[in-house]
């Protein structure tokens, strides 16, 4: 099939692009490069031995510019990744978050009807089930309350997509719920590029063991969990990469909507995620414990079971080859592409 991938450019987009055409398929990026770098486009290019990944430098909520790039492809599908996903900055920049991503993806699905392409792979957040109601989370579970802008906008654009489909069955829509995405290409060439202070955990550890920052701060001891710290479902980004092929399939037998959970169902602390990382590379990660981040909760982890049973999809990564794999990609590019 031939993909347009939003937000090509960027950290998950960008290992898609590999597995993509690993399966056989082909991809045009268009990316506004808000939060990313295009050299990240040539190394995929290198990866998979093409001379480049065809890439427009288009926002998606310029009309005009996706129209052009429709005027010179027809796409199968669209796996839809641009969008702003800094949670603390959603909260600071309500407005801004919904405008790109909310108002960015209706001109897209709007652009993508009057080419008639109606198949979309859209990236959503186990942030949708807020504190969820089960542990394991399945995909039955009632979507909750978020905690920030950046969460309300990938629940809303699940609702409007789902809308959109029963409003005109010829769409296939495909959600898949991320859980904590981690890790990086084997090749050591891609992986993640956080703007300034990482949000997140994995690119924080890594950035203390490369000696950017001094400790990592672990946001409360004293949750109802085996060691007190924050339980997740991480999961390897190849894995991932690999679970946007599988839901290909989904759209070619026309599964109307489908909604998957892309997680490996395994719950992991921050101190397992810390002793691992310790454990497998041989480098320090000082820590020091401070108060609980506001809006995290105890434990998040999913059943993967419909994904695997609907899609043939599981994630074959553990988190040895997580840790790992961050570590390669942070130690052999200090400055990410920069
Ligand atoms: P990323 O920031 O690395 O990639 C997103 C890409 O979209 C960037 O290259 C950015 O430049 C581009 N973009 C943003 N707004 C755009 C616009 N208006 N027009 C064109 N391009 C635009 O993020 P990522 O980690 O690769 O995440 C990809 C998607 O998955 C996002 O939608 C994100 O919300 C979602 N997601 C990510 C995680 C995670 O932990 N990384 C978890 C759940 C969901
Ligand atoms: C966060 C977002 C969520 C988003 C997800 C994936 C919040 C509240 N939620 O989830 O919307 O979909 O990322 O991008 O931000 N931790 C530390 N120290 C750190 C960083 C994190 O102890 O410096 C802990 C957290 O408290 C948590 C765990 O590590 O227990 C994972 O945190 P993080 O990587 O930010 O992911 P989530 O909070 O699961």
């Amino acid at each position: 099939m031939k993909i347009l991938v939003t937000g090509g450019a960027g950290y998950i987009g960008s290992h898609t692009l590999i597995e993509l055409y690993a399966a056989g398929h082909t991809a045009v990026v268009v990316d506004n490069l808000s939060n990313s770098n295009p050299e990240s486009l040539r190394r995929v290019a290198e990866i998979i031995g093409v001379d480049e990944i065809p890439f427009y430098q288009v926002d998606i909520r310029d009309k005009a510019g996706l129209e052009s790039v429709f005027a010179e492809h027809t796409f199968d599908a669209c796996i839809h990744f641009a969008g702003l996903k800094a949670v603390g900055e959603s909260v600071e920049k309500p407005l801004e978050y919904y405008d790109n991503n909310i108002a960015g993806t209706l001109v897209l699905v709007e652009v993508m009807r009057n080419h008639g392409c109606k198949n979309i792979i859209f990236s959503s957040s186990a942030t949708v089930y807020g504190d969820p109601e089960e542990i394991p989370i399945t995909e039955n579970c009632p979507k909750g309350v978020c905690t920030n802008p950046y969460g309300w906008t990938k629940s809303m654009l699940e609702q409007v997509l789902m809308d959109v489909q029963k409003a005109d069955n010829e769409w296939n829509v495909v959600i898949l719920r991320y859980f904590n995405p981690v890790g990086a290409h084997l090749s050591g060439r891609i992986g993640e590029n956080p703007n300034g202070v990482p949000n997140n955990l994995m690119p924080y550890i890594t950035q203390v063991a490369v000696g950017k920052r001094a400790e990592l701060g672990v946001f409360g001891n004293d949750y109802p969990t085996h060691d007190g710290t924050g339980v997740r479902d991480y999961i390897h980004v190849v894995d991932l990469a690999n679970g946007h092929v599988a839901a290909l399939k989904a759209i070619e037998r026309n599964c109307g909507v489908g909604i998957y959970n892309m997680g490996t169902g395994h719950g992991y602390s921050v101190l397992d995620m810390v002793n691992a990382f310790v454990k497998v590379n041989g480098v320090e990660v000082p820590y020091n414990i401070k108060p609980r981040r506001t809006g995290d909760i105890a434990t998040c982890y999913c059943n993967p079971a419909k994904a695997k049973d609907e899609l043939g999809w599981e994630a074959k990564f553990g988190i040895e080859e997580m840790v790992r794999d961050s570590w390669r990609w942070q130690r052999e590019n200090p400055e990410g592409y920069d």
